[in-house]
């Protein structure tokens, strides 16, 4: 039990990662608060949570809104008594283009689901995790922004992925010393809706820019999220971590 009794807010629960995080962090003992616009995805993953003995609860919302980051924490200090772990994980793809061709619509609603929610949850996290004197944040980057060599027609996307990083190192270095932990964790290319599922030769393509020529199950990266939020992880902070199957260390 890694993370007994602990409560964790997770974002992006309606779907592939966060789905899978949400599992695993309640079979390890969280208590999870399940984040993301569809409402019926996360009643059902909360049902299915209550059902193995896990604690779970939800609430709909658009991480665009400023108010939705703050609702999540009060929840989690409503029903679970505090907060002691944020896995800021969901994040959209947005329209596939050079940049000459991207519209500014694209461009905005990139950085604010990727990057301007990251900062909102931050800011409405870490008082509630300052009252426990103690916490872990988890932003979802990616390879996109970081690995070596751009992929081509994903600026937006790589730009907003990037700037979790600087963000997750910025805010472990104001909080190290209140016990509260940041993170940024870069999964290379991960089966889910927006990885391409159910296309085959995209699947493929993505596989293939991989040294270990496969892409990601989501229960592979919610374990590295599970390390991350977990007291194994207590020395480490302000760290960009990959779980990309050597992505980021391909020579071509
Ligand atoms: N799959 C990959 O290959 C890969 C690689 C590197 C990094 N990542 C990152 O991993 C994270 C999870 O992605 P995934 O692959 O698991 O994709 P996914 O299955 O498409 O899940 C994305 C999640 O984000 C939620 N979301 C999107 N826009 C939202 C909004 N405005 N407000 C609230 N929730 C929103 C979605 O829920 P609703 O639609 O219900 O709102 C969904 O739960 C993302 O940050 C992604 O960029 C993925």
């Amino acid at each position: 039990m890694e993370l007994a009794n602990k409560s964790i807010i997770v974002t992006g629960a309606s779907s592939g990662i966060g789905a899978a995080a949400a599992l695993l962090f309640a079979a390890e003992g969280a208590n999870v608060v399940l984040g993301a616009r569809r409402s019926a995805e996360l009643k059902t993953l909360a049902e299915t949570i209550d059902r193995g003995d896990g604690n779970a609860v939800y609430l709909a919302g658009d991480l665009k809104d400023e108010s939705y980051a703050d609702a999540l924490v009060a929840l989690a200090e409503k029903e679970f008594g505090g907060l002691d772990g944020a896995f800021n994980n969901a994040g959209i793809v947005g329209e596939m283009g050079p940049v000459p061709d991207m519209t500014i619509g694209n461009w905005h609603d990139v950085i604010s689901v990727n990057l301007t929610a990251a900062f909102l949850a931050a800011k409405a996290q870490i008082p509630a995790m300052k009252k426990q004197g103690q916490g872990s944040i988890v932003f979802t980057s990616s390879f996109v922004g970081f690995s070596n060599g751009g992929m081509p027609g994903m600026g937006a996307y790589a730009a907003s992925k990037a700037g979790l990083i600087g963000l997750a190192q910025s805010l472990a270095s104001d909080h190290a010393a209140e016990g509260i932990r940041v993170n940024a964790l870069l999964p290379g290319g991960t089966v889910t809706p927006s990885g391409g599922e159910g296309n085959p030769a995209a699947l493929e393509f993505i596989a293939n820019l991989h040294p270990m020529k496969r892409m990601a199950s989501p229960k592979e990266i919610a374990q590295a999220a599970l390390f991350l939020l977990s007291d194994r992880s207590s020395f480490m902070t302000g760290s960009p971590m990959t779980v990309d199957g050597g992505m980021s260390v391909r020579l071509t």
